[in-house]
Formats: C-alpha cells, sequence, structure tokens
C-alpha cells in the first residue's frame, strides 16, 4: 500500500486532473467531511471501480451547519480518513482550507429550488444552500467527473442532481445504497453522538422504514396509514423525538395523495438526545 497523493489547492489539483483527463482517464469524485466510516467506504470502492483515478475530498463544511450545530464539535480524524483512503485504493485525497474552498473575493451564489426547503430544508433552510456551496464549488475545482453520493441522505442527493440539471455541470451523479450496521441503524458520522441507551434505540428508525415498506409493497395505498403505523414504532420504542416521517414521491418530494405502482421514498428524521438522524427507505407495491 503506498502513500496517498494528498492536495490542498484547487489550482495544483485542477492540473493534476487535466492531465489525465487528456490522458483519456475518467475521474471518480468521492465528497465528504471525513470521519469516514463503511458508508463512505462503500463510495470510494464504487467510485475505484468504475474509474481510473479517484479523488475524495475531505471537507467539513462551514455553510451547511446551522448555528445550533457546532461546527467545531464535528468529529474529525485525518490520520484514520487516509487510511481509509489508501486502504480502498483512491488515488489522491483534497483538503482544502476554508479559504481555498470560499475565496475571499467571493463565489457566485448557486440558487436552489423547492427540493431544498422541505424536510430537512425545512428545519435547516440554511443547510442545502451550504451543501451546493461547497459541492458546486467541488465541481468547478474537479471538472468533468463522476460524483458519488449516498441514498442515506435521500434529499441531498436530489438536491446536487437538480443543481446538475438547472446548470448543466459536466457531472455524472451516481447514488449509492445505504449501508448500515449489523441493527440495521445507517452508519453516520453523527452516531458518534449517540449514548450507548440512544444508541441501542436508533435501531428503530430502519425497523420503522422496514414495517412502512412492507405494508406498501402487501398493497396500502394510503400514505397517511403508512406514516401513522410508522409514526407507532418510533414512539413505542424510543425516548427520542420524532421530527418527521413521511410518504414522498422521490423525485419532487411531494406526497402523493395515492401511492401507485411507480412506488414511493420512505423519510424519517428523530432527533436522539445531540443526534438528530435520518433515514430513508424506497418501497414498490407489489
Ligand atoms: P458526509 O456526511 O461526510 O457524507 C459524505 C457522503 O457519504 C454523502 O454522499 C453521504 O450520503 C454518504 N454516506 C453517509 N453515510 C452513508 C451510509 N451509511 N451509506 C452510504 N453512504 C453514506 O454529505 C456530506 O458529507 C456533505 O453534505 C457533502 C456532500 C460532503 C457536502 O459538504
Amino acid at each position: 500500500m503506498g502513500t496517498i497523493e494528498v492536495e490542498t489547492t484547487a489550482a495544483n489539483l485542477r492540473s493534476r486532473l487535466d492531465k489525465e483527463r487528456a490522458a483519456g482517464r475518467l475521474v471518480g469524485l468521492v465528497p465528504t467531511m471525513g470521519y469516514l466510516h463503511g458508508g463512505h467506504a462503500s463510495l470510494i470502492d464504487a467510485a475505484v471501480a468504475g474509474n481510473d483515478l479517484t479523488v475524495v475530498s475531505v471537507f467539513v463544511n462551514p455553510l451547511q451547519f446551522t448555528p445550533d450545530e457546532d461546527l467545531a464539535d464535528y468529529p474529525r480524524d485525518m490520520e484514520t480518513d487516509l487510511k481509509v483512503c489508501t486502504r480502498h485504493g483512491a488515488d489522491l485525497v483534497f483538503t482544502p482550507a476554508v479559504r481555498e474552498m470560499y475565496p475571499e473575493s467571493g463565489l457566485p451564489v448557486v440558487e436552489v429550488g423547492d427540493l431544498a426547503f422541505c424536510f430537512e430544508g425545512a428545519s435547516r433552510p440554511t443547510h442545502f444552500p451550504g451543501v451546493v456551496s461547497a459541492v458546486s464549488r467541488l465541481f468547478q475545482i474537479i471538472g468533468t467527473c463522476r460524483a458519488y453520493f449516498g441514498e442515506k441522505d435521500f434529499q441531498q442527493l436530489a438536491v446536487v442532481r437538480q443543481m446538475v440539471a438547472d446548470y448543466s455541470i459536466p457531472v455524472g451523479v451516481v447514488g449509492c445504497p445505504t449501508v448500515r450496521a449489523h441493527d440495521g441503524l445507517a452508519l453516520s458520522s453523527r452516531n458518534a453522538y449517540l449514548t450507548s441507551a440512544e444508541r441501542e434505540e436508533a435501531s428503530v428508525l430502519h425497523r420503522a422504514l422496514q414495517v412502512g415498506a412492507e405494508i406498501v409493497v402487501g398493497g396500502e395505498t394510503d400514505p397517511e396509514v403508512v406514516t401513522a403505523l410508522m409514526a407507532e414504532v418510533i414512539d413505542a420504542a424510543t425516548t427520542g423525538e420524532l421530527d418527521y416521517v413521511a410518504v414522498v414521491d422521490p423525485d419532487t418530494f411531494e406526497t402523493p395523495s395515492r401511492i401507485t405502482g411507480t412506488g414511493v421514498r420512505l423519510l424519517v428524521a428523530c432527533q436522539f438526545g445531540q443526534a438528530r438522524l435520518i433515514d430513508n427507505m424506497g418501497a414498490v407495491p407489489a
């Protein structure tokens, strides 16, 4: 296992990647905020499998944190992150300083549509504008590539796809399945905030999604019946505070009046002590 290349400046990275592309090589990008776990690693695996050169970006993006979430508390471990990237075959890690990502001269504002202000965006209206600031800047720096995002953050994936379409950005967005712990809890850097009691309870989110998906597969067409059942499963098993459960169209994030054959996405968000956890699952009637 060689030493992985680390790049901190946009200009150096760009000229390096331009040379790769000129030589006909495909570039894969995995944007992250670091503290890498098995979910991130699965994105790196997909990028390595589908491209000639894989870049992992590690940047804790200040713009996507809300004032009540402490940016300084976000877990960081660059040494382990570099090991994970190396072990999974990434070629390059991009770790820009805040000023490198957001130059003092400012950047054009990237507009985001309605998708960015429902659900996750309703309780945190500055979150997705912050996400697209970082992601659009990364896309500009990296240039033409395939970029890998987790379905774990299903709304983020939709917002990024929308931005790429709206601005005709030459990036192929690839969604990858959620990686879960043995009890079903989706892996997340934020799980580090859970106490051991909360950690045990948190698997209820996945159980609730499974129960909801089961009745959709079984023919239930009323979204309210599905959300009521999911909320019941969660309320019965946890002290966590439910933020929302929803049944939505996977493209528009609107709740259909009836669930049809094309299927829906089930969403859940719940506050467990310090940690706000989100999860989702697809469900298509049999
Ligand atoms: P971060 O939370 O570090 O996540 C980086 C990527 O890993 C995202 O695409 C996320 O969906 C994916 N991911 C997280 N947990 C996963 C899991 N259990 N299974 C599969 N994929 C998972 O999301 C961000 O960072 C930031 O918003 C970012 C896109 C980097 C912009 O700042």
